[in-house]
């Protein structure tokens, strides 16, 4: 059975509250957010700016910790872990891309996604081999031995991906993953990602403000208030407040008018 069939939960969240400290003041972000994804579930995550969808992603990453509530990540409580044992479900069940975890320039683009091998003390072979077929993968084997700054963005953002894969993780973490590609481009990734959710059964949630992005996933999730309502999504896409086919129909309405006098 692919994996993707099951109906496994790689990520719960459970009447998740975040607040943070801003001098006197308590700054409540995330205020009861419950959320499920499961493997093969390509999920969006989107709401304004400032509405706790990085924060949401920290917490699921084991980044951060929650104020009060539960985070399962692949059937492991991870709310209940000391540093340690949150760092070892991290390293070995999460992928993370995003932005501020550029490619390192001094390493070739195949050491780059070796990376996270390395550190985990993968044998030499293993690490090269596993790091080709990933870069396989993602479509870019071809420039191995590249250094970042001779390859597109475009490139470099399949190679960030493939380096978040280096752990077969269960659960992708990706925070605005096309925010700084053009729109063919970021499209693509975003095609990649589908796949990996689909034929690898992996769990991918991602934050994004592009409502064409966002269209590409399984489940639109939007975020307000601190809590994931499902249902708004729409709205939450109808530029402030305004909704296109209202106005189309207006100036359809205007125009046959016109005509008929
Ligand atoms: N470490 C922190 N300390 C204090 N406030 C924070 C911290 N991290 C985030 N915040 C606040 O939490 C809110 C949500 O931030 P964030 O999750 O980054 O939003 P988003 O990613 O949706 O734009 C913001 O008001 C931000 O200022
Ligand atoms: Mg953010």
């Amino acid at each position: 059975m692919p994996l993707g069939a099951d109906n496994h939960v790689a990520v719960e969240c459970i009447d998740v509250h975040r607040d943070f400290q801003d001098g006197s003041r308590v700054i409540r972000v995330l205020q009861g957010t419950n959320l499920k994804v499961h493997r093969g579930e390509f999920v969006a995550v989107v709401g304004a700016s400032g509405s706790g969808k990085t924060t949401l992603l920290n917490l699921i990453g084991g980044l951060d910790r929650p104020t009060s509530g539960q985070i399962i990540v692949d059937g492991t409580d991870i709310t209940a872990l000391n540093d340690e044992g949150i760092s070892a479900v991290r390293r070995h069940k999460v992928g993370v891309l995003f932005q501020d975890q550029l490619l390192l320039p001094i390493f070739t683009a195949l050491e780059n996604v070796e990376v996270p091998m390395l550190l985990d003390n993968v044998p030499t072979e293993e690490r090269h081999k596993r790091g080709m077929n990933l870069l396989e993968v993602v479509g870019v084997d071809h420039r191995a031995q590249h250094m970042p700054h001779e390859l597109s963005g475009g490139m470099r953002s399949r190679i960030a991906l493939a380096r978040a894969l280096a752990n077969d993780p269960a659960i992708l973490l990706c925070d605005e993953p096309t925010g700084d590609l053009d729109h063919t481009t970021g499209g693509e990734i975003i095609q990649l990602m589908k796949r990996l959710a689909k034929e690898e059964g992996r769990a991918i949630i991602v934050v994004t403000h592009d409502p064409e992005v966002a269209k590409m996933t399984d489940k639109i999730l939007l975020l307000r208030n601190g809590v994931l309502v499902e249902e708004l999504v729409t709205e939450f896409f109808k530029p402030s407040g305004i909704d296109i086919e209202e106005v189309r129909a207006k100036f359809q309405a205007d125009e046959e008018a016109s005509i008929g006098k």
